[in-house]
């Protein structure tokens, strides 16, 4: 796909078929995710890549938002060992972010389907997650992107509005 296709092609899924997401589709993603850009290069990300069954039915849990049924799903969470100090320590989320849209763009261009379930900065939500991962303690995770087959089509489209555009000369 060009990338305007791919970029206007990118829509939430969130009905999935049962089948599992290849091996091959995952590196992939996980590639894409860590070829985006990060605050000094610091790579302030972790990524949980679940599978298990049992883990993906308490994922539901975590948020009201995130009741899902995928074959697969990345948590994507920063790493504060990793992270710039004082308060530019915060820019982890921004790196975690630029890693998501690219495992999101990435599933578009493989014909899978993906959806962004915020967690972070929602202190409850983080907690039980960082909980039912096992993380350690420097981690906090920022979202849960479902993945699969897509059992719905949404629409491509472009959401261009001139009046979110502020030229300076
Ligand atoms: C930070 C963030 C948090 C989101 N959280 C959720 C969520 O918890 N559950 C969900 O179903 N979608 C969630 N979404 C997806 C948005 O609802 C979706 O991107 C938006 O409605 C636009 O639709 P589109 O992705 O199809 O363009 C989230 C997206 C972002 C960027």
């Amino acid at each position: 796909m060009e990338l305007k296709e791919v970029l206007l092609n990118r829509r939430s899924i969130r009905k999935f078929t049962e089948e599992k997401v290849s091996e091959e589709a995952v590196q992939a993603l996980l590639e894409a995710a860590m070829s985006g850009p990060s605050a000094c290069n610091c790579r302030t990300w972790e990524f949980y890549v679940i599978e298990k069954g049992e883990i993906l039915a308490e994922l539901k849990d975590v948020s009201p938002f995130s009741k899902i049924e995928a074959p697969l799903a990345i948590v994507v969470c920063g790493n504060l060992s990793h992270a710039l100090p004082l308060k530019l320590s915060e820019f982890w989320v921004q790196d975690c972010s630029a890693a998501t849209e690219n495992i999101l763009l990435q599933a578009t261009d493989l014909g899978l389907g993906a959806v962004w379930c915020g967690i972070y900065p929602d202190k409850a939500r983080a907690k039980k997650l960082a909980k039912l991962l096992e993380m350690p303690g420097n981690q906090i995770p920022l979202n849960i992107i479902y993945i699969g087959h897509p059992a719905q089509e949404q629409p491509a489209r472009t959401q261009y509005d001139e009046k979110y555009v502020h030229r300076v000369r």
